[in-house]
């Protein structure tokens, strides 16, 4: 391990069948003026609504609502939403759904108390909240984020054409996260396995660094092994509990920070993803599944080291006879035919990206200095032209 850090999260995770049932509790130290935040009415046709909604009535809350948090939330939303928190005087913001409205939430808790622009603040600037956040707590219905246990808030700005992360200290986690594994149910396939991939690419991007012998690693081997093993037992088989509760699990130890300290970590998939994101709208697992190998491909000549290392502990491969550049390179083919056979999209061309549009994408793409190499511009280019159809 050779950084140095320092490791907090205080989200209390609930985890099982039975979760829903703390909800009565967690929410006690808090006012009562819940603003319950939600997405485009999967949780009303599935009954996660009703059976909220009856404890909280049951408890003597009173409630509000902001509905309609879209996938890849909005910063013309956002700006809704602090609106009806502010009129009502929210004491807590309760967050039922996916990442979007997780995400939602947490930058709504940062911007209800902030005087000035949330988007110039947090998201140009990327400033901290210096205003009082409004707690959050979260019960969450869809796999693969990772932000039920982060300070993550990603929003979109549709004008500028730019989706942009915010991650705030461990200040800005819920404060609790339900975790049922059976809500997750009834998530369509292309959002469950976009969901997969969303959990594994984070690993990846805090995978693909450095090279010393570090606990982190052997703590992300072993969660990839677990999400590829119970990925291709989900898609057969979706309401396999067994699974799918792995499955969530992995996804939450992804990204609530563990595994990558001691790490520089990399992180650029995820900034070619959101730009595809911020110009097509396309679902965020799969704008990071559509230009992984391309990626991958490109990068991994100046990390062969720890690439070989993924070959070798996730995907067995046979190191006999070949150099280490040949095991390295069998790893990546191993995670694309992976990839494949679980229904992932492999291309930016089915998500919208054109040759109209190539330079938009471009643009959008915020360049971190970090995994193993530095990208330019004109990377960034070939690396979306490495991902369209051919
Ligand atoms: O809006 P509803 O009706 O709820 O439908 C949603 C949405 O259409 C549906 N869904 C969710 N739970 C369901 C369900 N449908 C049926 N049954 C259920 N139980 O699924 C669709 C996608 O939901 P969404 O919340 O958008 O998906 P996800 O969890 O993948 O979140 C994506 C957002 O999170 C950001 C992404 O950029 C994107 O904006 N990210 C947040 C991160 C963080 N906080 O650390 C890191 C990630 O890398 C990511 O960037
Ligand atoms: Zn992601």
């Amino acid at each position: 391990m050779l950084g140095n850090f320092t490791y907090w999260n205080p989200t209390k995770l609930i985890f099982g069948k039975e979760s829903l049932n703390s909800l009565a509790d967690e929410l006690k130290p808090y006012g009562n003026r819940i603003l319950l935040v939600y997405g485009g009415g999967s949780i009303k046709k599935n009954g996660i609504y009703d059976s909220v909604m009856k404890i909280l009535k049951d408890n003597g809350k009173e409630v509000f609502e902001d509905a309609g948090v879209m996938p890849n939330p909005t910063y013309k939303k956002l700006l809704g939403g602090i609106k009806i928190a502010r009129e009502n005087k929210i004491d807590f913001i309760l967050a039922v759904g996916g990442g979007s409205v997780v995400d939602y939430s947490k930058a709504l808790s940062a911007s209800i108390n902030l005087e000035g622009d949330p988007w110039e603040h947090y998201y140009e600037k990327q400033e901290e909240c210096e205003c009082l956040p409004v707690p959050v707590g979260c019960i969450l219905t869809m796999v693969g984020t990772g932000s039920e246990m982060n300070g993550g808030a990603v929003i979109t700005n549709s004008d500028k054409k730019l989706k942009i992360g915010k991650v705030f200290g461990a200040y800005m986690n819920p404060k609790f996260s339900i975790l049922n594994p059976e809500f997750t149910y009834s998530v369509p396939q292309y959002q469950m396995i976009a969901g997969i991939y969303d959990a594994f690419n984070h690993i990846c991007e805090q995978y693909f660094s450095d090279g010393d012998d570090c606990a982190s690693d052997y703590i992300m081997e072993g969660l990839m092994r677990s999400l590829i093993h119970s990925s291709l037992v989900a898609t057969k088989d979706p309401l396999n509990y067994e699974a799918r509760s792995n499955i969530m699990w992995d996804a939450t130890w992804a990204l609530n920070t563990l595994v990558g300290k001691g790490k520089t970590e990399d992180w650029m998939v995820h900034m070619i993803g959101q730009a595809i994101g911020a110009v097509t709208n396309a679902t965020h697992g799969m704008t990071l599944s559509a230009v992984s190998i391309a990626y991958y491909n490109y990068v991994l000549k100046f990390g062969i080291p720890q690439f070989k290392k993924f070959a070798l502990n996730v995907w067995n491969v046979d190191p006999k006879n070949k150099t280490d550049e040949e095991i390295a390179k069998e790893g990546i083919s191993c995670m694309k035919n992976w990839m494949e056979e679980i229904g992932l999209v492999m291309d930016v061309t089915t998500l919208g990206v054109t040759k109209d549009n190539l330079e938009d994408c471009v643009n959008a793409t915020i360049i971190f200095p970090a995994g193993f190499t530095s990208l330019t511009k004109d990377d960034v280019r070939n690396i979306i032209v490495n991902s369209m159809k051919k």
